[in-house]
């Protein structure tokens, strides 16, 4: 017998007999992807139509019925939530972006239409400024172009109420701005939406990774060019992540997000540690885009490389994970 220094009484002590069979390896699994962990993210868009995104091949952006349709699809399928993204026409937009709580606003009935296709469906909704405003930036901006914090803060509120009003049952606040998950919880306590939960995109970080994204709501000509830096997270940053979370469960957040998901596993896995939260992942656009490019060259076999990344996302410690591979999973899945 060999005393072996990383398996002690080789070969009594062998790792691979456990792997060597399906059962066993059945038996050794630690982490299981199932129905209850897939969020789908949606494009809204007015009238009946659906529209192929080229960047995001498989996705559209949904006119109401469709959306109606989709939703009731994916509550067969169990998914449990929806996340809605409007991409409102272009003469909606505009410098203070009212549009986004226009209670009869795009956003406002894709909410309720969601919720009447499908009431047992959770809809989770986008709480930011960039789909209504005329340069594309997630808040209002100043005459220098620089994103003010608390003058957008009072535009989120609305926006927030709105979607609550219209009957969100998770807001979701994108936009990086501080102060902003505070400010919402303290607006749905005053105004009656004690249950209206919230969703903090806490460590969101300015990646070109979103860039299908921009194509898909249509506000990557807005900000020609322009950038996130001085509201979204810098990628070097990993104890910033740890603040900008602890800050957003202060204040009231009841989830917490790391976006994007695959680069950013190692933060995902510290604040799971270090907050014990329900924490979730958002496998963004560019990630999404990079998997189907793969799959469509057959460079890479989609399902099992899209099921091991999402399985890394729940090792690493996601409670679940916005995808745009959602309904496909659940398919693969059922
Ligand atoms: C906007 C928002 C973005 C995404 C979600 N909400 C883009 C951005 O911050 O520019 C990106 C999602 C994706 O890429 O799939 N507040």
């Amino acid at each position: 017998m060999v005393e072996h220094p990383h398996l002690g009484r080789f070969p009594r002590v062998r790792p691979r007999r456990m792997r060597a069979d399906d059962f066993s390896r059945r038996m050794l699994r630690e982490t299981t992807v199932t129905v209850d962990d897939l969020i789908q993210p949606l494009f809204v868009i007015e009238g009946e139509a659906r529209e192929k995104i080229p960047s995001m091949p498989g996705i559209e952006r949904l006119g109401l019925k469709p959306l109606a349709r989709q939703c009731k699809r994916l509550h067969a399928l169990g998914i449990p939530a929806v996340a809605l993204f409007p991409v409102p026409p272009q003469t909606a937009r505009s410098e203070h972006a009212q549009e986004a709580w226009n209670p009869q606003g795009l956003a406002q009935r894709a909410i309720a239409a969601a919720k009447d296709a499908a009431p047992g469906l959770g809809v989770i909704t986008d709480v930011a400024l960039d789909p209504y405003t005329l340069h594309g930036q997630d808040g209002l901006c100043d005459e220098r172009g620089y994103v003010v914090n608390d003058r957008t803060l009072d535009a989120l509120v609305q926006q927030a109420l709105s979607h609550a009003q219209a009957g969100a049952d998770v807001i979701a606040p994108s936009d990086m701005m501080d102060g902003r998950v505070r400010a919402i919880r303290d607006a749905f306590e005053q105004g009656g939406h004690v249950n209206a939960r919230i969703l903090a995109y806490s460590a969101k970080y300015a990646s070109v990774l979103y860039a299908p994204f921009r194509d898909a709501v249509d506000s990557a000509d807005n900000l020609s060019g322009a950038d996130k830096y001085s509201y979204q997270m810098d990628p070097a940053n990993a104890d910033e992540a740890l603040r900008e979370t602890a800050l957003d469960i202060h204040e009231g957040a009841d989830m917490v997000m790391v976006k994007p998901g695959l680069p950013n596993l190692d933060i995902v896995h510290r604040v799971k540690q270090t907050f014990g939260m329900p924490t979730f992942a958002y496998q963004v656009s560019g990630e999404y885009a990079m998997l189907k490019a793969a799959a469509a060259n057959n460079w890479l076999d989609e399902r099992p490389a899209v099921m091991e990344i999402i399985t890394s996302f729940k090792r690493a410690g996601c409670d679940g994970v916005l995808s745009y591979y959602a309904e496909e999973i659940a398919g693969w899945l059922a």
